[in-house]
């Protein structure tokens, strides 16, 4: 069933929850006055948060704004990684546990407090600038969920490099594209990380990135033992992580940073082949990824554990897990593996050993959860959990329902989130003390944020019709362009409506009590598990296949995944269909993204559905592979490949 379709399907009482009262009585806050006060002044809503930070020289000017480019907090100076450290450590918070480290291999933690992390975070910082890295570099950071990986971003932090982090689990080629965006000087790995019993290989991945970048901007690789697999270490280049850290003094002072100044770049698939390198800055990115953090989780820093189960190479983890978690004081679970090994119940076994209170993760861990059976969740004492959070995709109503009854206790509020990685911070989420909440719904947006549904024109639309989500009012976490390319920044987010609106790429609703229900891209971006993949990145992954001439990408309905990859490729002469060719075409979109980028299936057709001037009919490709009815397919070229293609994927269903 469609998401909209599902949503549909439930009467108006059953999808409505409001806080409880025990709830609202303890909630950070509980008075919906916020939204009008936030309103009138968002200015001053948001530096009431940034005050909350610590500053080493206040702003002058809280927003300067000249669409579509931003500057929050002007004039302002500060430090991340002496927010998230050191300001706790001097109020004698230093004991505190920061994480709640616990490896794939069972038995495996680390309790860090925050005076350790800020120890090891000073002496990486020491190792970093020994090794010529300095303010404004970029640093590529390709690991696994380890504490090192916290530790490399805010050693980057307190000397004003510019890290970009890299999911583990792209390929050496997107990690090669990805260096050579940024010009990166050095690169941070392991020799390996673990996934599911095994150990997956990373350094020789980065001797692979190396070797494929076209430029030469890498001097120095740094490894973290973390596997034992044999690696080979290139001399003059390659230095071992503890062995950079061996001796470096746990003092280094935090660079005092401009508001401005870019904490980081991240990469994102956008509609074209090449990613999208996001640009986050400084103080507005922690203003608001703060604010949320407490807010949207009704966190209390002092009693809550708080375990955001995202991978930190995605923005979630950048702004979850790693900066506003730290900088809000907070006690987390930071898990290195899969919620399957060794056995389904891993997620339910660390909430109830460490007592987790608030829970983060996404809708298709959910769906997974659901598949598996209550009786894992069941077999361990989730009552500490009061809070649930749900990012990344839509969330179905039935998924949500589920996570209601079988994980938290039944009155514990969920808050669906909708943001991105432009966004840096939650924009559209309930507030638990004050808003209802509705299955599938993100409710309305985060106070200070003006989220407007409108139509093609561009006006806002009625309740009860559907449109395009935009963001109308500046937001301090919003990305400040695209890393090498404003043109593209311009073009991609602010053309589409014009002047100063935020076109997010997303279709939404508005239901008839003005809720938001954001449905999903409608743009080639696919949403496969919460990854943001680009139809055309995969389409030229295919094409460079030596056997494949054409191809189109499109993202099916899954009721796991919410979307799958199907592929559709004509062959070059003299190339066979095959089931070996399917697997092999596979593999080979694996290896030049990532796995996560393999489609699910790949149809050889002699030619593509085409309109009669030429151009690719993907809506009838989505058909074809959903196994829907054709819409209007009058203006198609070649009917009888369509025929052809609905028989192979009848076949396949
Ligand atoms: O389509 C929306 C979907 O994920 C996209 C952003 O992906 P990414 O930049 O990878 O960031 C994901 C984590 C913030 C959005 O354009 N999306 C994210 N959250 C939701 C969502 N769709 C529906 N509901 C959500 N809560």
């Amino acid at each position: 069933m469609s998401h909209e379709a599902a949503i549909e399907n439930l009467s108006r009482e059953e999808r409505t929850f409001p806080p409880t009262e025990a709830f609202a009585a303890q909630a950070n806050l509980s008075d919906p006055a916020v939204y009008e006060e936030a309103d009138a002044d968002f200015e001053g809503w948001w530096a009431g948060h940034a005050e909350k930070l610590r500053w080493m020289k206040p702003w002058d000017t809280v927003l300067e704004w000249e669409a579509p480019h931003a500057k929050w907090f002007v004039g302002g100076t500060l430090n991340i990684s002496d927010n998230c450290l050191d300001r706790h450590i001097e109020s004698g918070a230093g004991d505190k546990v920061a994480y709640h480290w616990e490896g794939e291999p069972v038995g495996e933690t680390r309790t860090i407090t925050y005076s350790q992390l800020k120890d090891e975070v000073c002496q990486f910082a020491n190792a970093l600038k020994a090794h010529g890295v300095g303010k404004g570099d970029r640093v590529a950071i390709y690991l696994p969920m380890i504490p090192e990986l916290p530790v490399a971003m805010l050693a980057c932090a307190r000397i004003g490099a510019i890290h970009s982090v890299v999911f583990a689990g792209f390929s050496s080629q997107s990690l090669a594209d990805r260096i050579d965006d940024a010009d990166a000087k050095m690169v941070i790995t392991s020799d390996g990380a673990n996934r599911r019993g095994k150990q997956i290989p990373l350094k020789s991945a980065v001797d692979e990135a190396i070797e494929k970048a076209s430029g030469d901007s890498v001097e120095t690789v740094v490894v973290v033992d973390r596997t034992g697999l044999a690696i080979s270490m290139q001399d003059g280049r390659d230095v071992w992580y503890h062995e950079a850290i061996a001796g470096q003094s746990t003092e280094c002072a935090a660079e005092e940073m401009d508001a401005e100044d870019v904490l980081y770049i991240l990469y994102t698939s956008g509609t074209t082949g090449k990613p999208k390198g996001i640009v986050h800055t400084t103080g507005g990115y922690l203003t608001q990824t703060t604010a949320t953090q407490r807010l949207t989780f009704d966190l209390k820093p002092d009693t809550d554990v708080y375990w955001c189960a995202a991978d930190i190479g995605w923005v979630t983890g950048h702004s979850y897990i790693v900066y506003a978690p730290l900088a809000n004081q907070t006690t987390s679970v930071m898990y290195e593996g899969t919620p399957d090994f060794p056995d389904k119940d891993r997620f339910w076994d660390i909430v109830e050993r460490y007592g987790v209170t608030i829970l983060y993760t996404a809708p298709t861990a959910i769906r997974a959860f659901m598949k598996w059976g209550a009786e894992y969740p069941e077999s361990k004492d989730l009552s500490s959990l009061r809070v649930l959070g749900t990012v990344g995709e839509p969330i179905n109503p039935e998924a949500w329902m589920w996570y209601r009854e079988h994980i938290g206790p039944e009155d514990a509020p969920i808050v669906d989130t909708w943001w991105q990685t432009e966004t840096g911070g939650h924009m559209i989420t309930p507030l638990p003390g004050i808003t209802a909440s509705k299955p599938g719904s993100a409710m309305r947006a985060f106070p200070g944020i003006k989220a407007v549904v409108v139509d093609d024109l561009g006006d806002p639309v009625e309740p009860g019709q559907g449109g395009y989500l935009t963001i109308q009012r500046p937001w301090p976490s919003m990305l400040r362009t695209i890393w090498g390319d404003d043109q593209r920044f311009k073009d991609t987010y602010w053309a589409r409506f014009g002047g100063d609106t935020y076109f997010a790429g997303d279709g939404a609703k508005l239901d008839e009590d003005g809720a938001i229900w954001v449905l999903g891209r409608v743009d080639d971006v696919m949403n496969v598990s919460g990854h943001r993949m680009s139809t055309t990145e995969i389409e030229s992954a295919l094409v460079d296949h030596e056997s494949v001439a054409e191809s189109a990408v499109v993202g099916r309905a899954d009721d796991l995944t919410g979307q799958a990859i199907s592929a559709f490729v004509t062959l070059v002469g003299g190339y066979e269909a095959s089931d070996e060719l399917e697997a092999e075409l596979k593999v080979h979109v694996g290896e030049q993204i990532g796995k996560i980028a393999r489609p699910a299936e790949v149809y050889f057709t002699p030619d593509l559905p085409k309109t009669r001037s030429g151009k690719i009919m993907r809506r009838l490709l989505k058909q074809i592979a959903e196994g829907t009815e054709l819409g209007d397919a009058t203006t198609l070229a070649n009917p009888d490949i369509v025929t052809a293609l609905q028989e192979a994927a009848a076949k396949r269903s």
